[in-house]
């Protein structure tokens, strides 16, 4: 496996165990720097014979992405842009993709891998969806052989760097007596465990055979409030905390604040998750709280 990540969101520290590993080798590179991430990719191409791409790198700040859209112009688009060239450009041809329910925008009733029309309504959706775009792009330009999109639910789990459990754990730290939520915590999403993630994208990837092959993941059963991963963190971090919420139906410009998923393609290539979203969170919890101070 070889790494690219510029570090500018990720942890080298969340890298420990990958990095004592003999058959893992990291390069810390802004990947639309193409002139300087080529040698190396070059140079670790001819010792590893990696065949296939997962292309993870995006701008995960959504809020901050809301204020500044050259940031997903370029963290969430340009990135997907540039590693496609880098894959033309070092004989690559197979890319796995982390792509988003963000693509879907505002709709009623499940998501499907075939609701339309798409309208995204952030700019980080909309870079996905364009992301999703040179990829289909890619393949029907002969640049790739085979691609998986997998559009991701909300994900959870330890070491986290962002995302809504790191937001209230890092407030109560800062504040114990209060926690202010945004929204007036019914936004309603379902949330996987990274670690079933991680499974279900190998899944798709060992098991689909289609060219382009477009994924829903989710956990098996539930969504679950931002009212009740609120109320487990407090009681998990500061019993006695007051909640407070500071009112509207979403977090912030650009949160879409329920969806739910189907996942009946993803059950009939064979897989589900074993947690609910809700036992998910709670793990995440549990395990975020043990990792820090
Ligand atoms: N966490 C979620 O709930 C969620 C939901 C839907 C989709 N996703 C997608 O999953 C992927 C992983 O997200 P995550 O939550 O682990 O976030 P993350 O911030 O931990 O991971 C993204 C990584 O990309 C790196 N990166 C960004 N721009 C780069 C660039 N130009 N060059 C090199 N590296 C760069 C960052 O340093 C970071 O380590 C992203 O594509 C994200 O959009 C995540």
């Amino acid at each position: 496996v070889i790494g690219i990540d510029n570090l500018a969101l990720g942890r080298r520290e969340n890298l420990s165990a990958a990095l004592r590993h003999s058959q893992f080798s990291f390069g810390q590179f802004d990947i639309n720097e193409i002139d300087k991430c080529l040698p190396y990719l070059r140079k670790e191409l001819a010792r590893a014979g990696t065949t296939t791409v997962w292309h993870l790198a995006a701008n995960s700040d959504i809020q901050a992405g809301g204020r500044d859209p050259d940031i997903d112009l370029r963290l969430t688009f340009l990135s997907t842009y540039n590693v496609l060239k880098l894959m033309a450009q070092s004989g690559l041809r197979e890319l796995v993709f982390a792509s988003s329910s963000a693509i879907y925008g505002e709709h009623a009733g499940l998501l499907k891998e075939d609701s339309g029309p798409l309208l995204p309504i952030s700019n980080y959706g909309a870079m996905k969806l364009a992301s999703e775009g040179v990829i289909t792009a890619a393949i029907g330009g002969g640049v790739l052989r085979r691609a998986w999109i997998c559009r991701f639910p909300n994900v959870v789990g330890s070491r986290a760097t962002h995302g809504v459990i790191f937001d209230f754990l890092k407030k109560l730290r800062a504040n114990p007596k209060n926690l202010e939520v945004l929204g007036d915590g019914t936004q309603e999403k379902p949330y996987l465990h990274v670690c079933e993630l991680v499974e279900a994208m190998v899944f798709i990837h060992k098991r689909s055979t289609e060219v382009l092959n477009c994924y829903n993941i989710a956990p098996r059963k539930g969504t679950t409030t931002v009212r009740h991963i609120a109320e487990h963190v407090v009681q998990s971090a500061a019993p006695g905390s007051i909640i407070r919420y500071a009112g509207g139906s979403r977090g912030w410009v650009g949160d879409v604040p329920r969806f739910r998923y189907s996942t009946a393609k993803l059950k009939a290539l064979g897989w589900s998750s074993k947690l609910t979203s809700n036992a998910a969170v709670e793990l995440a919890i549990r395990e975020n709280l043990s990792a820090r101070p």
